[in-house]
């Protein structure tokens, strides 16, 4: 975890080894909202997603992808085009736009700004004459500003890129239906691109113009979401749960309770949608962040999407953001499939029962992941300064699977030919045996190994004299700094059995 005092070794390290590079393209000043990944920060993407496609394997969803782009006819379809939309005040004098939501919170820390009316906006701005920072100019009305980006395809035809990649799969319905011969809850997951054209983005890349999307939908039968099969093996489990009337107590903690208490208390409404957190749950624990750093927060009826009757974040709590949301679990209803179906013509009536008379529409329940948020939550909290010596130790915890090297391999004295020989012979075979491992012998050995502990590599191996004698190594773990021999026969064994 950072403390206050790392904040700048912490950001510092985001660009000296290669996590995260901006804004771009830096070389000419950068354009706020866009990042890019260096090849550390792509390895630990590349990481996260494969344990997810594992994972989801298993869980039995599907994965599609879609185009970015889509005509109008779509975002007036689901609603984006007239609801996208934040609030925003314009400096009548120097042009200036903010948005007024946080504007009015870093104005007021105290109040709860989230899901205030657009009303109530004004009227704070307007009984306390809030004026422009820039010049001091006092705020008119708000006004509305729609988050998509505009396109052209061919000559003349409007377009937008997509501000989610959960509309795109909708679009799939009928295939899905069929591909799945009827078998509901469909469960299909999109991974990819999607672009919002932000006020003022700041916060790295918890916010980009261009960002990732990981967003697992279940379509779902009315009856189905109340009697939910795997809902009974996870009713017990208990989650970090922050309801919306508790935070209007202004409460922040949240409560660990049971998806089955919580349904009681009529907190949650539907054993479906409680899946539906408890799997968002696991996916979190799995990436290695601790307990006490995740919170699921309701949203209040006015700050939930267009489409959603019910929406919890998941966050993380960090020491540069503050709470972080990295998935938002939406309850969408047959919102979107009615909208489709009504602007396409189609019918996406379906028989999901027993009954095949009776026929509905299915609703949607949405997990929706941003995996550049993962990305930084996840670093901020394995990011750990030890004191050692003259000089702190900078470690990242990551776990072993998602670090960017799983092992590095060093000889302990780089002018010997005999001892970089054996090394790079034992760097090809661990290449060999599809082991991410990267060798290196530029430094001394105290150096070697703290580049590594920087990047989270879990395992680093040193070749010496011994080495030449019995073809054993030395193998270091990355968090206790112990050191264990063993022979390079055993090594590879050795390494996956703590990978998988
Ligand atoms: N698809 C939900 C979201 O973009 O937040």
């Amino acid at each position: 975890m950072i403390i206050e005092d790392n904040i700048e070794t912490f950001n510092s390290l985001l660009k000296r080894r290669g996590f995260i590079w901006g804004p771009s393209p830096e070389i000419y000043g950068g354009l706020a909202g866009f990042y890019s990944y260096g090849p550390a920060g792509m390895a630990l993407k590349n990481n996260i997603l494969t344990l997810f496609r594992r994972e989801l394997r298993a869980f039995g969803f599907g994965e599609v992808e879609c185009p970015t782009i889509m005509p109008e006819i779509v975002w007036k379809a689901s609603g984006h085009l007239e609801r996208f939309i934040d609030p925003v005040l314009k400096c009548e004098k120097c042009d200036t736009l903010v948005r007024a939501d946080k504007f009015l919170q870093e104005s007021f820390p105290d109040l709860m700004i989230d899901g205030m009316s657009y009303e109530k906006m004004q009227d704070l701005i307007h009984n306390n004459e809030l004026k422009c920072q820039k010049c001091d100019t006092p705020f008119g009305k708000i006004e509305e500003y729609n988050l998509m980006l505009k396109t052209e395809v061919g000559a003349g035809n409007i377009a937008y890129l997509r501000p989610e990649t959960a509309t795109t799969t909708y679009l799939l319905f009928n295939r899905l239906d069929q591909d799945t011969r009827k078998q509901y809850p469909v469960k299909v997951f999109q991974y990819g691109k999607a672009y919002r054209n932000e006020i003022s983005p700041r916060q790295q890349v918890l916010r980009m113009r261009a960002f990732d999307q990981f967003e697992l939908q279940l379509f779902i039968g009315k009856d189905q979401e109340m009697d939910f099969e795997d809902y009974e093996a996870i009713k017990k489990v208990k989650m970090p749960l922050l309801d919306w009337r508790l935070q209007e107590q202004h409460v922040d903690t949240p409560k660990m309770i049971s998806s089955e208490e919580a349904l009681n208390k009529k907190i949650l409404k539907k054993p479906a949608y409680a899946y539906c957190l408890h799997l968002a749950f696991y996916l979190t624990k799995i990436l290695g962040y601790p307990d006490e750093i995740i919170r699921f927060r309701q949203h209040s009826p006015n700050e939930r999407a267009h489409y959603a009757d019910d929406a919890w974040d998941l966050e993380i709590k960090t020491t540069q953001f503050g709470w972080v949301e990295i998935c938002g679990v939406h309850d969408r209803t047959d919102y979107d499939l009615k909208r489709h179906g009504e602007f396409s013509n189609q019918n996406f009536e379906i028989s999901m029962g027993n009954d095949p008379k009776k026929k509905e529409i299915p609703q949607i329940l949405e997990i929706a992941f941003g995996p550049d948020r993962i990305i930084y939550t996840l670093l901020e909290c394995a990011f750990t300064v030890e004191e050692a010596g003259k000089e702190n130790r900078i470690v990242l915890k990551l776990i072993p699977e998602l670090a960017p090297n799983t092992l590095a391999i060093f000889p302990l004295k780089k002018n010997n030919a005999q001892l970089t020989a054996l090394a790079k012979n034992i760097y090809k075979s661990m290449i060999e045996a599809r082991i991410i491992s990267f060798y290196d012998e530029k430094g001394a050995i105290g150096k070697l190994y703290r580049r590594q502990d920087e990047l989270g590599t879990p395992f680093c191996i040193t070749v010496d004299h011994q080495s030449l004698e019995d073809n054993t190594v030395t193998l270091r773990d990355r968090d206790s700094m112990q050191q264990i021999r063993l022979n390079v026969s055993e090594l590879s064994k050795h390494v996956k059995t703590k990978i998988i």
